[in-house]
């Protein structure tokens, strides 16, 4: 049976980033959630948002985490978007089809990452920068308890592509 570990966290939080460098270094595969409910609707999350709104988008976002756990191939790093942990069961969903591990920057660099990459991210986007670094906070207090489920947590120093790959070997995921 294929192994999953599911990334999850903020946005920003470097779930792709690391995931995919882990991914690789490992010879798993790398599965991005967001890509891949992207792929299978012919458009981008924006759009999603946009057309059919968030309540739709966590419903496929619910079906995609399934199906990919129950795909077959090799094993595979998931990355989620920061979202799909705090939508109903899901963080129980996801503990049970794989290992979770919570990447935990600082709220000073997400604020920093997330200050430049706003345009794409729908639960950002409107923001004021003024208003930005409150936001992150507000959200991030309302989401960390789901977070915070997880198997694993991952923070400074370790926050890295070898220290993921280390928990990922050591833990015998
Ligand atoms: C979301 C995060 C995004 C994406 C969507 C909603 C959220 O993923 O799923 O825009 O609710 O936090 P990233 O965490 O990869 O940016």
């Amino acid at each position: 049976m294929e192994k999953t570990v599911f990334l999850i966290g903020f946005m920003g939080a470097g779930k792709t980033t690391l995931g995919k460098s882990a991914a690789n270094a490992l010879s798993w595969d790398f599965v991005d959630l967001d890509h891949f409910i992207e792929a299978e609707a012919g458009k981008t999350i924006r759009e999603i948002f946009e057309q059919e709104g968030e309540k739709k988008f966590r419903e496929t976002e619910r079906e995609a985490l399934k199906q990919i756990a129950h795909s077959t191939g090799r094993n595979r790093i998931v990355a989620t978007g920061g979202g799909a942990p705090c939508f109903g069961d899901n963080m129980e969903l996801i503990n049970m089809l794989g290992i979770s591990i919570y990447l935990r920057p600082t709220t000073a660099t997400l604020y920093d990452r997330l200050r430049l990459q706003k345009a794409e991210r729908p639960m950002i986007r409107a923001v004021e920068d003024t208003d930005l670094p409150a936001h992150i906070e507000m959200l991030l207090s309302k989401r960390e308890p789901y977070y915070l489920k997880a198997h694993f947590v991952l923070e400074s120093p370790k926050l890295n592509t070898r220290g993921l790959v280390s928990l990922i070997e050591e833990t015998k995921v």
